[in-house]
């Protein structure tokens, strides 16, 4: 929530850009809203937050962002109930993940005031951006990056803080297709794979190049080790249905602690479905896609929202999945999810804001 002690320099677009967009076709991640949140962090503090027009950055080439990749983001979104308000989806459990990726990329923490506080102010202005289809939601990015004019390798004195927002429409289309990765890692125990930062992505382009190559439309990390435990998929956290149970990894300092994984995990147990939060074998998860035990699997993130496999590769071998049909875990839970994050079921978590 906004303090009183909070003020916001607001300088509102001339031109609003909103009649070029095509709300019935929209592409994930390519429109952007008139307004942006900008924080400058310097001399040890955060300076005067603004919020401006959505519009270029003018920044030195020896920023030190662009070579170290001391930068972290979130992903967040927002959404409209009958009424016409707008709701935010569990923003405090996105501003604290936030502030833990800050601290372990040596980054300065963003008070509430100026992640929450400046946030609501931005949608606020931006509401008639949030977009009210099926599948449709306001997509928010807000990001943090070292902003020292300085190619010494050492934490920047001073961040930029930025926060834009975007209309969009489903991530995935239809189910994916994935293969389980067993050469190339997202992340190792005791690395930043829990926090995140830029390079956990930039790092997995390659890898999941050469299986878009094969015909895959993502991977399943495996562990840093010795590839036998399953740890994510793409850039989604994981999760199976088998004989009845939801099974999940375990979240761990490779594994990011989704806020749509923890979701899901709380409206399983609220039905009474038995939920497993462990290790998760390579092996078992074959085993049971072999003997026919696996239900369901799924990817679960933000962006992506639930997003079932349709395959599973392994050693060379396309495994399909069953089809899902609408008493499948996967389609009633993103179902219900939808209907809390829209107001149209009671939000008996209390995750909206
Ligand atoms: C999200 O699910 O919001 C993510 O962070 C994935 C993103 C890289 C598209």
């Amino acid at each position: 929530m906004a303090t009183e002690t909070t003020t916001f320099e607001i300088r509102k677009t001339t031109q609003s850009r909103i009649a070029e967009v095509d709300f019935s076709n929209l592409v994930f991640g390519r429109s952007f809203s008139d307004h942006m949140l900008v924080a400058k962090y310097e001399n040890g503090q955060w300076g005067k937050t603004e919020i401006v027009p959505y519009g270029n950055l003018s920044l030195s080439p020896a920023t030190a962002a662009l070579h170290y990749g001391q930068t972290i983001f979130e992903g967040m979104k927002a959404y409209k109930n009958d009424e016409g308000e707008v709701l935010l989806f569990r923003p405090f459990d996105n501003w604290k993940r936030f502030n833990l990726s800050a601290q372990r990329m040596c980054m300065p923490t963003v008070p509430e005031e100026i992640f929450i506080g400046g946030l609501q102010e931005l949608i606020r202005l931006d509401s008639d951006w949030v977009p009210t289809g099926a599948g449709q939601s306001l997509y928010i990015r807000p990001y943090m990056f070292s902003a020292d004019e300085y190619i010494g390798v050492k934490p920047s004195d001073s961040y930029y803080l930025i926060i834009f927002t975007c209309p969009v429409g489903n991530y995935y289309s239809k189910p994916v297709k994935v293969r389980v990765e067993t050469e190339y890692i997202r992340a190792a125990e005791g690395g930043v794979g829990a926090a995140k930062c830029g390079g956990n992505y930039g790092g997995s382009l390659y890898p999941a190049k050469l299986a878009q190559q094969d015909g895959y439309d993502q991977l399943i990390w495996t562990d840093a080790k010795e590839h036998k435990y399953i740890e994510e998929s793409g850039t989604m956290n994981i999760m199976f249905v088998i004989d009845g149970k939801l099974v999940t990894p375990a979240v761990s300092s490779s594994i990011l602690d989704g806020v749509t994984r923890k979701s899901i995990v709380a409206v399983a147990e609220y039905w009474n479905i038995p939920v497993e939060e462990r290790r998760v074998s390579v092996a078992e998860i074959m085993d049971a896609v072999k003997a026919g035990k696996l239900d369901a699997a799924f990817g679960a993130g933000t962006a992506a929202v639930v997003s079932p496999f349709s395959h599973i590769s392994f050693e060379g071998v396309d495994y399909a999945l069953p089809e899902l049909n609408d008493a499948s875990f996967p389609v009633r839970v993103k179902e219900f999810l939808e209907k809390l994050r829209t107001g149209k079921t009671e939000d008996i978590f209390g995750w909206t804001l």
